[in-house]
């Protein structure tokens, strides 16, 4: 099944091979179809903005390819903390400057907070040009800490502590993280459905 990988991320690429390689997935990258800019995530929710995503990749692959065009499959994805209202949720990449700025953010609005509850959440959505053809979405429970610990993984990970573990995602690294992370769930979910896709053509 060759499927195109819509996103320009790749620690999120390298997520997207590992998970998807076990249901027979190719991944072709964005950047094999051509240029395209990061698109504007006018959404309110993180599934609103995977479907703008997915739609706007499949509509570029559609220009750049013009037969044969595979199914897209896009993610948007985020930290929520109970604590901070469910912040910084669909702001997550553009919560501050850069990755350490919005760690140190999360952190200073977290100080004297005890309720340290947070998720990673992971809407997907595969689409064709002429719309979307699946929605999914995983997520995972865990803890904020209070210093970042670890270097693998990428974004929040040095902060997030995923239940029933004493370690970061970072900390943890990418094979334990790939095994309980809101990616791979959602991915697995959408590997199903892109089986299904392929071998009937119909959404699931
Ligand atoms: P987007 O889905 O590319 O719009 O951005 C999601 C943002 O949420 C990332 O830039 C990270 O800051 C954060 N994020 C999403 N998934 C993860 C993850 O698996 N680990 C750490 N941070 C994540």
């Amino acid at each position: 099944m060759r499927v195109i990988a819509g996103t320009n991320n790749k620690h999120k690429m390298e997520e997207f091979e590992k998970i998807l390689q076990p249901f027979n997935v190719e991944l072709i990258p964005l950047s094999e179809i051509g240029d395209f800019e990061d698109i504007e995530e006018t959404g309110k929710t993180f599934e609103e903005n995977a479907r703008i995503k997915a739609l706007a990749f499949a509509k570029f692959a559609a220009s750049a390819l013009k037969n044969g065009i595979p199914p897209v499959i896009a993610d948007d994805s985020g930290l929520e903390v109970d604590a901070l209202g469910g912040r910084p949720g669909i702001y997550s990449a553009r919560y501050a400057e850069n990755n350490d700025a919005r760690i140190r953010k999360v952190l200073q609005e977290m100080t004297g907070v005890n309720n340290r509850t947070a998720r990673f959440v992971c809407a997907i959505a595969i689409a064709a040009p002429s719309g979307i053809i699946a929605q999914v979405r995983g997520e995972v429970e865990g803890k904020i800490g209070f210093a970042p610990k670890g270097s693998a993984g990428f974004g929040y990970d040095p902060i997030f502590y995923p239940d029933g573990y004493d370690l970061t995602f970072a900390e943890l690294g990418s094979e334990i993280k790939n095994g309980i992370s809101h990616r791979s769930r959602a991915l697995r979910k959408a590997g199903e459905s892109l089986g299904i896709y392929f071998a009937t053509g119909k959404s699931p």
